[in-house]
């Protein structure tokens, strides 16, 4: 539990695909640090309408956010039912696996939908909520996006080369984002290695690969990025970073 379950009482954080993963982890861990917050995910309604119920406070949205009139209708839909907003997690994401060498496997559909998901919604997220933002952000607690982008970003690595790429561009409209918001809303990136969860659930090279090499000899769990999440919400200073969270592998 964090110390300022107080202080976050009646603040309101919307988590974008949270209804699996990492993003139900983050939901969950800001719900105990105070937050009312919106479950979002695209399919699974049955699942993030009870995900709402058992949560205090939280409420569920459904929206597609590879159609930027769902995105917009998304912000829309939390400031009618909460009436403000102070964090918001872009966290959905797609993924592409594609052997980097298979260029012609990587048609410009697959690039197309990655951005649309990857990069564009979350560009239009935060559009559509800085003015609500900038309207909750005091001194004691400026506003704060968080997005989830990929170690992927960073690395020359990945699932795919547009997957990898389409982070990469999230962590720079990260940085731009923290410069041009600034001081009222801090941007910051989560850039996770392998994170045990329904998207990596096959993902056996990967766990060999963290097992035997990282630093740590295993992936996080999804509350382990949670967990950093947290420590970015209750900072009144950080803006402009990108955590890479890939227990050390970067390093070897
Ligand atoms: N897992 C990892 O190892 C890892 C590593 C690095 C980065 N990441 C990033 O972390 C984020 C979460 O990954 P995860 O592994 O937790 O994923 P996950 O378990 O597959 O969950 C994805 C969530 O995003 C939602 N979503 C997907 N497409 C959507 C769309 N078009 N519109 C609205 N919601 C959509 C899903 O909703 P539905 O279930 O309803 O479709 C679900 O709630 C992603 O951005 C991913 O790229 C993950």
């Amino acid at each position: 539990m964090n110390s300022n379950i107080e202080d976050n009482q009646g603040r309101v954080a919307l988590i974008t695909g949270s209804t699996s993963g990492i993003g139900k982890a983050i939901a969950l861990r800001l719900s105990d640090d105070g937050f009312a917050v919106v479950f979002h995910s695209r399919l699974s309604v049955e699942k993030g309408e009870k995900l709402a119920k058992a949560t205090p406070n939280a409420t569920y949205i459904q929206a597609d956010l590879s159609d930027q009139a769902q995105a917009k209708h998304l912000i829309t839909d939390v400031l009618e039912r909460h009436g403000r907003l102070d964090v918001l997690v872009n966290n959905a994401g797609i993924n592409a696996m594609i052997p980097h060498g298979s260029l012609q496997d990587a048609t410009p559909e697959i690039w197309r939908d990655l951005y649309e998901v990857n990069v564009i919604a979350p560009w239009t997220l935060i559009a559509e909520s800085e003015n609500a933002l900038r309207a909750s952000s005091t001194k004691e607690h400026p506003s704060c996006v968080i997005n989830i982008s990929s170690h992927a970003g960073v690395r020359p690595k990945g699932a795919s080369i547009p997957y990898a790429a389409s982070k990469a561009a999230l962590n720079h409209v990260t940085k731009l984002l923290a410069l041009n918001l600034s001081p009222d809303i801090r941007v910051n990136a989560i850039a996770p290695g392998l994170v045990d969860t329904p998207m990596t659930k096959n993902w056996v090279e990967a766990q060999r690969l963290w097992g035997e090499k990282s630093p740590m000899k295993r992936g996080a769990a999804p509350s382990e990025i949670a967990h950093i999440a947290s420590m970015l919400v209750s900072s009144t200073y950080l803006t402009g970073e990108i955590i890479l969270s890939d227990g050390g592998l970067n390093l070897t």
